[in-house]
């Protein structure tokens, strides 16, 4: 996400009311093929290149269709042309948006998953999102054994075989929602803190200093093979409305201004072959 050569402007306007989070996903088995090369032309120079850089299609097209939705929200939300977004990148990788828009309380995250991703946006306060495919392979238990904290590995295998899966897509989105609101990543050691099911509630280990009156969660099955977890630091401040809610292809094409572009057509007037 780089910064270019742009320049501020002065059409940013916020239309998202404080005390609501919007949270969208898209599932990405419906959108149509030729959608990724117009999304891909949303993006800055800097993204267009990580994008490229991806050896699989499928994790290309969950990067492009991640930025594109997360451009879509943002004029949305924030006015600017999709296009026109510009972000800084935080000491353990957090994106945000570039200083110089002026809108330090619009704060976003974004994931990406195999055939899914999601994006959240809210004011003035600290958020994350984790969407997790649970049909991932791999082993989990030994995974949880290995990271989790010691309260959550007793839950697990306490658990009903068939429900293992489930608490621990649960659990992994909660923590990985947790840890990219702070920002801190995997700096945080994930055996610090614990979530508790079926209610969701979250224990601090005093290493943290962290309090759980300070924090919103919320998880969802957006489709029916994703797991999709939401944090929000209100701080104390009590909780916010979180409005998750699908997103489709044609309102990505709609809100990056993509719905006209032919990829044909645009290669054949770069290439001269078309006087039209
Ligand atoms: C980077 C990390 C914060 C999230 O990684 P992830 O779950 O693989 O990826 P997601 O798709 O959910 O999120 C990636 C996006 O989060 C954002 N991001 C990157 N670093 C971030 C950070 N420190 N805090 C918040 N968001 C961050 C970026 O926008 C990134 O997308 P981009 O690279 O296309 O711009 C980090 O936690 C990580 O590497 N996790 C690996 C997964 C794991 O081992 N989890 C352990 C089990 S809980």
């Amino acid at each position: 996400m780089g910064s270019g050569d742009w320049q501020p402007q002065s059409t940013a306007r916020l239309t998202l009311p404080p005390g609501i989070a919007a949270v969208w996903w898209l599932d990405l088995a419906t959108v149509p093929a030729h959608r990724w090369a117009a999304w891909n032309t949303v993006l800055d120079a800097e993204e267009q290149a990580r994008a490229a850089r991806f050896v699989r299609d499928s994790d290309r097209q969950q990067y492009i269709a991640a930025h594109a939705l997360l451009r879509g929200m943002l004029h949305r939300h924030g006015g600017l042309d999709a296009r026109s977004w510009r972000f800084i990148t935080g000491d353990h990788g957090k994106p945000s948006l570039h200083p110089d828009h002026r809108l330090d309380r619009l704060r976003f995250n974004i994931s990406h998953a195999p055939n899914a991703v999601a994006c959240g946006l809210v004011l003035d306060h600290p958020i994350g999102v984790d969407i997790e495919d649970r049909e991932r392979p791999g082993g989990h238990l030994q995974l949880a054994d290995a990271y989790f904290a010691p309260a959550e590995v007793a839950q697990l295998h306490a658990a009903p075989d068939a429900g293992k899966n489930t608490m621990f897509f649960l659990f992994w989105t909660l923590k990985e929602a947790y840890i990219k609101a702070t920002g801190a990543g995997l700096s945080t050691p994930l055996d610090q803190f614990a979530f508790h099911a079926p209610t969701v509630r979250i224990h601090f280990e005093p290493s943290l200093a962290d309090h759980d009156a300070a924090w919103q969660f919320h998880t969802l099955m957006p489709t029916t093979r994703h797991t999709l977890s939401i944090a929000i630091r209100h701080g104390g401040t009590g909780p916010l409305t979180i409005l998750p809610r699908a997103a489709n292809h044609q309102e990505v094409d709609r809100l990056t201004n993509t719905g006209d572009y032919d990829v044909n057509l645009k290669s054949r007037l770069q290439s001269g072959e078309t006087g039209a």
